[in-house]
Formats: structure tokens, sequence, C-alpha cells
């Protein structure tokens, strides 16, 4: 049997990882600056979460949710206390796509409504209703089309008013900064108008924290920069640095009931002990702290650079716009320099998604290279 075909490949074959650097089949490194897609949140193979998972593997892997799973509720109390929703609580699943679906769902569970709010420029993911929320038509089916969906422009306040002035709104879906969109920062007082109306309409503040959550941004959720409180928060990709798991987290108001939501997979043993392993790691060695300084670091140094249009971004979620395609760019950084940046849905967008562990020294070696590059015209190999 063939793979069917979906993925565009680059040629290598990644066979080890360590920290911040991975390794290919024939033995090269490379300083990974995509994180797998901004999955890879404490850096490849960490000693405490290979312990972790091989402890937990050594006794079970998984049992089904009609049991007591200790780690959920110690994941739960952990996630609660780091990311600072003490009162909210968990429910877990395997994916941002399933963890966006269930938030969408639930919403509408609550409020017995069923018009949402998304924006242009969006992705929430690929399954029914987080793809028919996502800004990209490419990428939905005829059977993904949902009459029940209005996109607004990030930071159009009036089309925001409006859209909420046409429908009844059930919940309003935003991610704090944008990220296959081409890191795009929905600022603080917009996010603060988002609240304000979602409040005076009754509907749901979902925030998407499956990219730019996690600690990315410098902070929990980069929604918390706002200093705004959402209803449903979506969480997957850094959450277990490679170990698919996914959550959202809910807000006391919104209350649960036996059947509402479920999953085969979502909080299983497995998914605890690498989702524990990574919060750990958060806290133990202060990784919040260092995504917002190293962040601010390249932002600030690359903002200096010549002959690149916009740099975006909060923490350690950065976008390096040019002026032109910038794919010859990026693929020169990965063949002649062994670096690995991400794209977006815009070519001429540049994407940093690293281990929220990234070292100065790691950073500073990117920006001794993007400049000499920049300088030189990038050669391409
Ligand atoms: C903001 C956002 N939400 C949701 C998803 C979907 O996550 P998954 O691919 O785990 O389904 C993604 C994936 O890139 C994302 O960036």
């Amino acid at each position: 049997m063939n793979l069917f075909e979906v993925y565009p490949l680059n040629g290598l074959e990644i066979v080890k990882g360590s920290g911040s650097v991975v390794w290919d089949s024939v033995g090269n490194s490379y300083l990974d600056l995509y994180g797998g897609h901004a999955v890879i949140s404490i850096g490849h193979s960490h000693p405490h979460y290979i312990a972790r998972i091989t402890e937990q593997l050594n006794k079970i892997g998984f049992y089904s949710n009609s049991v007591i799973i200790k780690g959920q509720e110690e994941l739960a109390a952990k996630l609660g206390r780091i990311s600072r929703k003490d009162n909210f609580s968990l429910f877990l699943c395997s994916s941002g796509a399933e963890a966006n679906e269930n938030a969408l769902k639930l919403a509408s569970f609550h409020t017995g409504r069923r018009h949402i709010i998304a924006f242009k420029n969006s992705f929430h993911g690929r399954t029914s209703l987080a793809v028919s929320v996502t800004d990209n038509p490419a990428i939905q089916a005829p059977i993904n089309e949902n009459p029940h969906v209005t996109f607004v422009g990030l930071e159009d306040t009036g089309a925001l008013e409006e859209a909420f002035m046409s429908h009844e709104v059930c919940a309003v879906i935003i991610e704090g900064i944008q990220g296959v969109g081409g890191i795009h920062v929905a600022s603080d007082s917009f996010l603060q108008k988002m609240r304000s109306l979602c409040d005076a309409h009754g509907a749901v503040f979902i925030a998407d924290g499956v990219q730019c959550g996690y600690g990315r941004s410098g902070k929990f959720f980069s929604h918390d920069h706002s200093g705004v409180l959402a209803d449903i928060y979506s969480v997957a990709k850094g959450m277990g640095n490679g170990f698919p798991v996914g959550g959202i987290l809910v807000a006391p108001h919104i209350k649960p009931k036996y059947g509402l939501l479920g999953t085969t997979f979502g909080g299983n043993h497995l998914a605890c002990a690498a989702s524990l392993a990574v919060l750990e790691v958060i806290e133990q060695e202060n990784l919040l702290v260092n995504a917002a300084v190293t962040g601010e670091w390249l932002i600030t140094e690359l903002k200096k650079f010549p002959g690149i249009k916009e740099v975006r971004g909060r923490g350690l979620m950065i976008g390096v716009e040019m002026d032109e395609d910038a794919s010859a760019l990026r693929n020169t950084l990965l063949k002649k320099h062994r670096i690995f940046t991400g794209g977006a849905n815009k070519k001429s967008i540049l994407r940093l998604l690293p281990s929220l562990a990234l070292s100065r020294k790691d950073a500073a070696l990117f920006l001794e290279v993007f400049k000499e590059m920049l300088a030189t015209r990038y050669v391409h190999q």
C-alpha cells in the first residue's frame, strides 16, 4: 500500500532530536526553529519527559474513560494553577481540531444557538466544525459548508458589531495570534471589545490557544496579554511536546452533563504522563520567562535587519514578512545552513516556532546566519 499523499515533503528523514537540535538519517544536525509545527514546547527528547512516559508505560499505557484516571485530576490541578484558570474545568481529547470541535459544540449546547463569528485568515483545524470556521475554502469540502458562520476582519470592530446585530450569536472563536494565517497578533483592545460584545449578547468567547497558547507568547495564553478572560480555551500542540493530546478549559458557568462530550483516547494514562512532564519542565525551567525574553530579543534584533518588510509576534511565535516569496530563503536556511523554519498561508512569510527552551546562543546563531543571508541576498543551494 502507498501513502495517501497529502503532504509536500522536504526530502529529509528526521531520526533523532535533543533540545533544539534534530538529526537526519545521514547524520546531519539541524537547529529546529519550527518545533514540528509549534509542537515541541520543552525541547526534543527531554530526559524528564522520557522518564515520565517510560515510567507510566511500565505501569499501564491505556484504559478508557470509564475508570478513575488520577493523572487527569493531577493534570487539571497543575494546568489550572500554571495557567491561572484554577476555577475552570478540563475536558481532554487528542488534537487541536478536536479541541475546537468540542469548544464550538459545547458553546452551542450551552447557548442553544448556532451562529459563529470567526476571523478572516483564521485556522482552527480540519474536522467538520473546526474547518467551517477556518477561513480557507480550499480545505473545506462541500459537506463542510456552514451557513452559520460569519467571517470578519481581525481588528474590524465595526464588522464585529454588525455581525452581533445581524445574528443571534452562539460564540466567537479567535486565535490570540493567528498562526497559519501568518502571525497576526489580535490587539488587546480588540480582544477587550470582543469580550464586552460577548457579554452584552450572551455569546461564548472561545480562545483558540492551540498554537499561540501553552506559554509560546511568554504568557500561558496569548489572550492573557489583554487581561481578558475567555469562556473556553482550546489547547493541543505544545501540551504534549509531540504526544497527541489536546483539551478545552471550560469556565465554571458552563456546566457539564454526563454524555455531553466524549472520546476514546482523550486523557489516557500516557497522554496525562506526557502532559504532566511538559508542565513540570515548563515550571522547573521557567520556560514562560525564557519564551518572553528570548522572543523579545529576537523580535527586536530582527526589526533592525534591512530587507524585511515586517516582523510580528510575541514571545517565541514570530513571523518575518519579506517583500517577496520567502520559499527560497527558507530552503537555503534548511539545506545550506541547516536551520528549520516554518512557512505560512502567504508565501512571503517565514514563521519561527522554536522550543520554549530555545537558548540565547541558538537564537544568536540564527540571527548571525540570517543577517549574512540578507546581506548577500541568500544564495540558492
Ligand atoms: C490555531 C490552531 N488551531 C487548531 C489547529 C488544529 O490542530 P490539529 O492539527 O492538532 O488538529 C491548529 C493547527 O495548526 C492551529 O494552528
